[in-house]
This record gives structure tokens, C-alpha cells and sequence, in this order.
């Protein structure tokens, strides 16, 4: 069977809807950078194996990611997932581990790569927002798309709404982009691209506002 290991900062509820999905695969381990990421205790009462790699405690960025990386493949996993995990990781371990590790990012990219995703969108102006599941590479946020989900914006919106609203797509996404990937449905060509066996080429538009009603 297939495994994955998930790697956190905080909160975890990405992490925790994959725990609560049925995957066909086992999720061997949950590792955060943070000692005190409320997702540790989550995955920890569930009875996943938990462990830390505190990037405080180490020199500089490669001496962390190495140190990530050997802990990662203790467990031998098939696919690595980056669920709200908030280090940047450098690039000689993204390629180790290339077309196997998938990120989720709070904005429809290419737009709102980094921080502050919501409140820049809010700025900006737009009427549809929402996240992505992507394959990682070396330059942040910019990885090849699995899936996105759209979410309108409203005007009486707020960041905590706007983020509560991309938060319920980010749940229903990721264990879909898992499941592919596990299923074998799911890979990176060596062109870039994402290939999904079986893709159905289904799918409404949403317009916001939305269209009056056809005259
Ligand atoms: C999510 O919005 C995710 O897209 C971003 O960080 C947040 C993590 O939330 N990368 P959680 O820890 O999964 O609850």
C-alpha cells in the first residue's frame, strides 16, 4: 500500500480532513518545523506517528532540509504533502523529491503567490478567489496545477469571511489531488505538466456577480 507523509506549521485542518478522508494509502507519519503546532496533537490523538525537525535548531537552511529530508524518508513515503507547512525549502531538496510533494495555496495561481493571499485579493478588487493544489518546485508557489476550486467574492466581504470560504474548497480539494495520486492517476510529465488519467473535462462557469437571468 501506498503512503504519505504530511508536513505541517500549525493549525492542520488540511492535514486533518486527509486523516478523516478514505485514501487508498496509509499516512505513515505527520512532521512539523514548530514544537507546538496544534496539528501535532491533533494527528498525535488520531494515532499517526508525529515527530518534529525544529528549524530553530539548525544553522542555516540546507543543514534543516537535509535533516527534514532524512526524516522524511525514514518513512519511505510515497508522496510528500505540504499542508500549511510555512518553511521554505531549498532547492536540492525539492528535487529530491520532485513530482512526489504537493503543496495547497490559498489563491487561484498564478495570482497571490506568498503571504497575505485574502487581504491581497480583497485589495485588489477581484470577484473570484480561491485555492490550488500543485505539484512543488523550486520557485515558490510556481509548481505545476493539480486542481483549483473558485470561491466569488463578495463586497461585503472581509478577510476572515473570504478566508473561511477559500478554507472549505482547500478541504474538499486536497483529498481529491491525494486520492489521484495515490490511485496512480497522477503525474508530472517531463515536459511540466500535470497528467490526470481520466480526466473528464466537466465543469460549470461561476460569474460574480452573478449573470441576470437570460431577457
Ligand atoms: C491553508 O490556507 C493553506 O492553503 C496554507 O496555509 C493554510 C494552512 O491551514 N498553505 P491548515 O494548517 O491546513 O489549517
Amino acid at each position: 500500500m501506498k503512503s504519505i507523509v504530511i508536513l505541517i506549521s500549525g493549525r492542520g485542518s488540511n492535514m486533518e480532513v486527509l486523516l478523516d478522508a478514505v485514501l487508498p494509502g496509509r499516512i505513515a507519519a505527520v512532521i512539523s518545523n514548530r514544537p507546538g503546532s496544534p496539528g501535532l496533537a491533533l494527528a498525535a490523538s488520531r494515532g499517526v506517528a508525529t515527530s518534529v525537525v525544529d528549524h530553530k535548531a539548525y544553522p542555516d537552511r540546507a543543514a534543516f532540509d537535509a535533516a527534514l529530508a532524512e526524516e522524511i524518508e525514514r518513512h519511505g513515503p510515497d508522496l510528500v504533502v505540504l499542508a500549511g507547512f510555512m518553511r521554505v525549502l531549498g532547492d536540492d531538496f525539492v528535487r529530491r523529491f520532485e513530482g512526489r510533494m504537493m503543496n495547497i495555496h490559498p489563491s487561484l495561481l498564478p495570482a497571490f503567490p506568498g503571504l497575505d493571499t485574502h487581504g491581497r485579493a480583497l485589495s485588489a478588487g477581484v470577484k473570484l478567489h480561491g485555492c490550488t493544489v500543485h505539484f512543488v518546485t523550486p520557485t515558490l508557489d510556481n509548481g505545476p496545477i493539480i486542481i483549483q476550486a473558485g470561491v466569488p467574492v463578495f463586497p461585503s466581504d472581509d478577510t476572515p469571511r473570504l478566508a473561511a470560504r477559500v478554507l472549505e474548497q482547500e478541504h474538499r480539494i486536497y483529498p481529491q489531488a491525494v486520492r489521484w495520486f495515490l490511485e496512480g492517476r497522477l503525474s508530472l510529465t517531463a515536459a511540466g505538466t500535470v497528467r490526470l488519467e481520466g480526466d473528464r473535462e466537466e465543469g460549470a462557469s461561476l460569474c460574480v456577480p452573478a449573470l441576470d437571468p437570460a431577457p
